[in-house]
């Protein structure tokens, strides 16, 4: 069996690692691995490769950044001939990047069934780019792998065929796992300067938090205000980086950490490759983030999570988890941390099927529905 796996963009890459792994130990598929260059920064891209040890990819687009429509159109137009080349037996999409969207497109024209992974989860709120790949993706898609029950209930509420839904768990947790004992051994406490439980981690790139200056300057200015309790590590996305420069420096307290030095109050780091940067979500008191994927990884990893939204298109991590959707308001946020800083958080436990083993189950069900094609 022929499958081509589509990555583009960060958050897929710690997807498609298991994944593939998974098709390479059952022995009956021949993966394909497709990276459209939406991502291409060696920060962004190379070190996700290296680190999870991702093999070079069989074609790359080299696509870039630009508007959503050209970079869209750009993937549709460089995939389409590489599908009816290698013409496989499915493509896999995962998550609810640009890439992904464009690619479960193309293949969908083509006629070649598509299997999307992280299929289901909405936020409902259509001004999230992600929301409108997410739907479109999925209407699209011939088999949908879901990571938790909600997943499962929008789809249907969407209409989808129930035999199309599989319910398998959640295969960023597989990276996590099947990397635990490189990421575990990472130097990163050191080269930053924190000692485990006595810092927080902080991410934000969603375009709403980023992109406005007066919503940007609010969230850093809560920060500084927590940072002030206790220090929080922030590695910078280059799109909050740019937009970071045209804020005030001295006024919000963001400084860029030099290596070696003690970190005390926000300390801006270059975006961390995926061992660095799981390593320090291990060992962290709390995250702060608008983060989708982050939001799952605290939970499995029992680090209280708040989540700088209004919504969540991952209800099962606020459930189950230990996330709290907290708002994008600066005295909410900080209200909140502290409150975690007082009585640590909620607790947590894993939600079901979030147990390493999700790539093994979507590639038998991958397996099974090309047999039932043929
Ligand atoms: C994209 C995804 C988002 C995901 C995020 C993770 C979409 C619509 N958005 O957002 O869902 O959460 O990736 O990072 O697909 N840039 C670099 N180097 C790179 C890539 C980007 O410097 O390797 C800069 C460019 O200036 C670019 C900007 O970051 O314009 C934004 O990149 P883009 O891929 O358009 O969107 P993200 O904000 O990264």
């Amino acid at each position: 069996m022929k499958i081509v796996n589509v990555v583009g963009a960060r958050p897929n890459f710690m997807k498609v690692a298991p994944l593939i792994r998974a098709m390479r130990a059952c022995g009956e598929v021949s993966p394909f691995l497709v990276h459209t260059g939406q991502h291409y920064d060696a920060r962004m891209a190379g070190q996700f490769f290296r680190d999870l040890e991702l093999p070079e990819p069989d074609a790359s687009l080299e696509v870039g950044s630009a508007s959503h429509a050209q970079q869209t159109g750009e993937v549709m137009v460089r995939l389409e001939p590489i599908l009816e080349r290698v013409r496989p037996d499915v493509v896999v999409v995962v998550g609810d990047v640009n890439s992904t969207l464009a690619a479960a497109l193309t293949a969908a024209k083509l006629q070649l069934p598509v299997a999307h992974v992280e299929a289901g989860l909405r936020s409902f709120d259509r001004r999230m780019p992600e929301e409108i790949n997410r739907v479109i993706t999925d209407a699209v898609s011939d088999d949908l792998f879901v990571t938790e029950p909600s997943g499962r209930a929008n789809l249907l509420r969407e209409g989808v065929d129930p035999a199309k839904i599989h319910l398998v768990g959640n295969v960023m947790i597989d990276a996590l796992e099947q990397s635990r004992p490189r990421w575990a051994r990472s130097g990163i406490h050191d080269r930053l300067g924190v000692r485990p439980d006595e810092y927080g981690v902080v991410t934000l790139h969603r375009p709403s938090n980023v992109d406005d200056p007066t919503t940007l300057q609010g969230l850093v200015d809560a920060l500084a205000e927590i940072a002030r309790q206790i220090p929080l590590v922030f590695p910078v996305h280059p799109r909050t980086r740019r937009q970071l420069n045209t804020l005030d420096g001295a006024a919000t307290n963001i400084r860029f950490f030099a290596d070696g030095r003690p970190a005390k109050g926000l300390y801006c780091v270059e975006p961390l490759g995926y061992l660095d940067f799981v390593a320090l979500v291990a060992g962290a008191r709390m995250a702060l983030t608008d983060s989708g994927g982050l939001q799952e990884e605290t939970t499995a990893l029992g680090v209280p999570c708040l989540t700088l939204r209004e919504t969540t298109e991952r209800p099962i991590t606020v459930t189950h988890g230990t996330n709290r959707v907290v708002g994008t308001t600066p005295a909410r946020i900080v209200a909140e941390a502290f409150r975690v800083l007082d009585d640590r958080g909620p607790v947590g436990s894993r939600p079901a099927l979030w147990d390493g083993r999700a790539s093994e189950r979507i590639v038998a069900v991958l397996l099974e529905r090309s047999a039932s094609r043929c």
